[in-house]
């Protein structure tokens, strides 16, 4: 049977991203897996980056005035970002995941969900063939951490919802989507309105571009680009992080990710 490519990416993305709480060093990289670039075999090397952006926003808010209490993380992935920043602090009070691809937001509620022999992890017949082992739930969550919200939708499609009900968050994530969508440089003003006045934004991105994904004509080669000279946000803090992506069995590529930490003006 072949799988779904939203399940093969699904797959690609727990590998990349939860393969330290998944896959221990046991599985044998099977050799069929050593040609395709979305396949790669189990990381054995963890990306730090979910967990040294979490650890990186978190200490630049601690010096903030006003530390907020409601996250939305946008293009969320597979979560891995969302569940450390949920882990490292209790403050938060309300918590939601917007991911426009199907696979990743069922994905997300499972791993955000209650753990239980009953719940079995999306696309377990794919993970299970690579690795020939079960997928048990790694309990995401943190005790006192609030129920994380998903929404299967894209920026576009939540912001005026939010704008509607009149519920945008103290702080909003978004983490390495910028360079995955057609229009950029829209993405400040969407990302405003679903954010508090004086509220933050944490954005990052490798600036890895491709036609796939973005006309050539909006590729910048800076993020502050976007947002130098915004009368809606002011750019507070911005660090560059190592991202580690394994595109192919012996191929590591460590792109340079620059995090911004940004606040929105009053209207
Ligand atoms: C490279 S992945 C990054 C995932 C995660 N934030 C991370 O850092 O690992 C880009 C994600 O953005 C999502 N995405 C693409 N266009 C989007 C949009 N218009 N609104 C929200 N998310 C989007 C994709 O489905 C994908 O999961």
């Amino acid at each position: 049977m072949k799988t779904p490519p939203e399940q093969a990416i699904l797959a690609a993305g727990i590998e990349h991203d939860w393969s330290d709480v998944f896959f221990p060093q046991s599985s044998r990289p099977p050799e069929r897996f050593l040609r395709s670039s979305h396949h790669s075999p189990p990381l054995r090397i963890q990306s730090p980056f979910p967990a040294e952006a979490a650890a990186t926003v978190l200490g630049w808010l601690e010096g903030e005035a006003k530390e907020p209490d409601s996250v939305l993380e946008v293009g969320a992935g597979c979560g891995r970002f969302l569940r450390e920043l949920l882990r490292e602090r209790s403050h938060f009070r309300r918590a939601m995941a917007c991911e426009p691809m199907a696979a990743k937001a069922d994905f997300l509620r499972w791993i955000f969900g209650p753990s239980g022999p009953d719940r079995e992890i999306p696309c377990r017949d794919h993970l299970a063939r690579i690795h020939r082992f079960t997928v048990s739930h790694p309990g995401a969550s943190r005790s006192g951490a609030p129920p994380v919200e998903v929404r299967a939708a894209t920026l576009e499609e939540l912001a005026p919802e939010v704008e509607r009900n009149g519920t945008p968050f103290g702080l909003v994530a978004c983490l390495n989507v910028i360079d995955h969508v057609p229009e950029p440089h829209t993405f400040p003003n969407l990302l405003a309105r679903v954010t508090q006045p004086q509220g933050y934004l944490a954005i990052s991105s490798p600036l890895d571009w491709h036609e796939e994904f973005t006309p050539r004509r909006h590729w910048r080669n800076d993020l502050s680009a976007f947002f130098r000279d915004s009368p809606t946000w002011e750019i507070l803090h911005g660090i560059s992080v190592p991202f580690i992506f394994r595109p192919a069995y012996r191929t590591l590529v460590v792109f340079q990710s620059k995090i911004l930490l940004l606040r929105r003006r009053e209207d």
